[in-house]
């Protein structure tokens, strides 16, 4: 057993020879693997005298206990040398300035709508949507525009193939909601709608905002003041509003509704084309064909709807006056827009 220590002393050379994680790896497992020279030893201690063992036995293992935690404490040693290596080659430098952050924006629509629906909820009326794609019966029938009817002329419906449509406003929301029959009700419905048209005021994609009261009693005297209340929260002015007399199927009496200026207060611009006036809504009383074709009694109930355009709003509160800027994408119109 004399060659023990010599062993040891080879080994451990050997240890402090590796250079790298692998390296060490390959003499550990040739030290200690199955053929390896400690193992070698614990093996040739059957042939000595039984007293001999335990104590031959015990220099043994604690030669291989010498080797091991020797092999551990270069690996710690070269893992940590590895790590100040990449540390060392890839430098950080923290006084640089930061790249700064890209931050969106709200499209001017969404958020003309979303000031819309804010306002209205705080007065009590909830928010409701319908689907793009319509039949016949809710953007038209429904709404007292039989299919001869002149008023279908001027919607200048996309059709599909199966007699389906892209709506052509959101009046056809009044009718879903209604025929669910929970009365009374008090609601806007926003959304995108649809025409063939289009030049420097019209897109064939627009939106618009339907409103629909309907209780007991509900009079016109409540509608104008609702409306009015609603532009002047808007717009935050003082503005005046006047009604004229006007013709929409699903309505009757129907009335056009036009503010004060909000540019020229009245007096006259280029914007109200020097009338003082802006055409805002449509408006009127829910026709009572439109009551029966939903399935409302008449008798009991009345109500009031109008329907304006977001583009419009948005265009008269934020200043914008090509509607087409809202389509096009343009980062130097939206980044105007920040949160609602
Ligand atoms: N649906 C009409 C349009 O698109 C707008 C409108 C007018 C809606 C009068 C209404 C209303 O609810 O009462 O031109």
């Amino acid at each position: 057993m004399g060659d023990l220590a010599t062993l040891l002393r080879q080994a451990l050379d050997e240890v402090t020879a590796s250079t790298t994680l692998a390296a060490l790896d390959e003499v550990r497992v040739r030290w200690l693997g199955k053929k390896g020279a400690f193992t070698e030893q614990l093996k040739a201690l059957g042939a000595l005298p039984a007293a001999d063992r335990p104590a031959v036995g015990a220099r043994i293992n604690e030669a291989k206990q010498q080797f091991e935690a020797a092999v551990e404490s270069t690996r710690e040693a070269l893992a940590g040398a590895a790590v100040e290596a990449e540390l060392a080659a890839g430098r950080i430098d923290v006084s640089l300035p930061g790249r700064g952050e890209a931050r969106g924006g709200i499209h001017p629509v969404t958020r003309a709508r979303l000031r819309i629906e804010r306002i209205f909820r705080d007065s009590g009326f909830e928010v409701a949507t319908g689907p793009e794609i319509e039949d016949d019966f809710h953007n038209f029938e429904a709404l007292n525009i039989p299919a001869d009817h002149p008023a279908r002329a001027m919607h200048d419906t996309f059709y599909f193939p199966d007699g389906r449509l892209l709506r052509t406003h959101t009046s056809p929301v009044q009718i879903r909601e209604l025929r669910k029959g929970r009365l009374p009700l008090a609601m806007i419905m926003p959304g995108r709608v649809y025409r063939v048209d289009y030049d420097m005021t019209h897109s064939p994609m627009f939106h618009q905002v339907e409103g629909l009261v309907v209780d007991e009693g509900v009079n016109f005297a409540n509608l104008k003041a609702v409306l009015q209340g609603f532009l002047r929260a808007f717009f935050e002015k003082d503005l005046r509003m006047r009604l004229r007399p006007s013709y929409f199927p699903f309505t009757e009496p129907s009335a056009e509704v036009d503010m004060s200026c909000v540019f020229c207060d009245g007096a006259g611009c280029r914007v109200c084309k020097h009338t003082g006036w802006l055409e805002i809504a449509g408006c009127g009383m829910v026709h009572p064909n439109v009551f029966a074709a939903a399935g409302v009694d008449a008798q009991r109930w009345t109500g009031y709807a109008f329907g304006m355009g977001i583009e419009r709003l948005a265009m008269l509160r934020y200043g914008v006056s090509d509607l087409r800027l809202f389509y096009e994408s343009d980062l130097r119109f939206l980044r105007q827009f920040g949160a609602a």
